[in-house]
């Protein structure tokens, strides 16, 4: 099957069941809840959407959820997919492709990262500038698909300044403050290693993380205005002098839920 009609068969399962959308939000680890607070929500377990992967990681619901936030239709998936469970990144990017012929044109990705720039601290959230990968592959490669957008688009400004302004405005008007950066994704699953994190950061990443790089690339693809933000949920491998493990990760992301579900909900709000 070709990729146009998997995209197209999944889609028309998801508008039949869930309807059409504006934005569309990715709800990263601990996050998936904000999902909860939508109005007249409907579901769609990803098991049901033909084509659709299924989440492997705990923490992540495998749900699609489109609700009313704010006046608008909200689209949000309850977990994502991501390349180290050995997904394509067509499988992990399917979910924007299908947003998009929901007719979502604001995509707000979430996700969890460690910190790579010394001034950060967990706990921060930091709204994202630009990104880089590490993992050599890229989600649109192979026969372009010109309904979405061009061959060679544009990656000078995948993360809408508007979007990023508005987020910052939102954060000081609930009283606290967003850090900004450069996110770089590797493909994981195990943490890097102290000399990749120095090495992330001669590059110039600020945090590093296991997502988000693809689902902003297609939906930069398809023309969508894309805002980042993620949860520094711990320092990089390295910096501090302790091991890293996904539990001090998703402690630290339950932690800073409510304020991260907060902001998110205040862009929505206004976006
Ligand atoms: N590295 C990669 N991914 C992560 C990290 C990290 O330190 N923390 C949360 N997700």
């Amino acid at each position: 099957m070709d990729e146009m009609t998997r995209i197209n068969l999944a889609a028309q399962k998801v508008i039949d069941a869930l309807g059409t959308a504006e934005i569309g939000v990715i709800l990263g680890s601990g996050l998936g809840d904000y999902a909860d607070s939508a109005l007249d929500a409907k579901r769609l377990s990803y098991a049901e959407i033909p084509g659709f992967p299924v989440s492997t990681v705990p923490g992540h619901a495998g749900m699609l959820v489109c609700g009313t936030l704010h006046g608008k239709r909200v689209a949000m998936m309850q977990g994502r997919f991501h390349y180290y469970e050995g997904y394509s990144m067509k499988d992990i990017t399917l979910p924007v492709r299908v947003m998009q012929k929901m007719g979502v044109k604001t995509l707000i990705v979430t996700n969890a990262c460690g910190g790579v720039n010394l001034d950060f601290n967990p706990g921060d959230l930091m709204v994202i500038s630009d990104m880089l990968s590490l993992t050599g592959v890229n989600p649109l490669m192979g026969p372009n698909l010109d309904a979405f957008g061009p061959r060679f688009p544009d990656m000078s400004c995948v993360f809408d300044r508007q979007l990023r302004t508005l987020a910052h405005e939102t954060a000081r008007a609930q009283g606290f403050s967003l850090r900004e950066g450069v996110y770089c994704q590797f493909p994981g699953p195990c943490y890097e290693t102290p000399a990749e994190v120095r090495m992330a950061r001669i590059l110039g990443a600020d945090a590093v993380g296991m997502s988000t790089v693809p689902e902003a690339m297609v939906a930069r693809h398809g023309g969508m205005r894309v805002l980042g933000i993620s949860c520094i949920t711990n320092m990089a491998a390295g910096i501090l002098d302790q091991p890293l493990c996904h539990e001090e990760v998703t402690e630290m992301a339950n932690r800073v839920k409510e304020r991260f579900k907060g902001l998110v909900d205040g862009v929505i709000a206004k976006a």
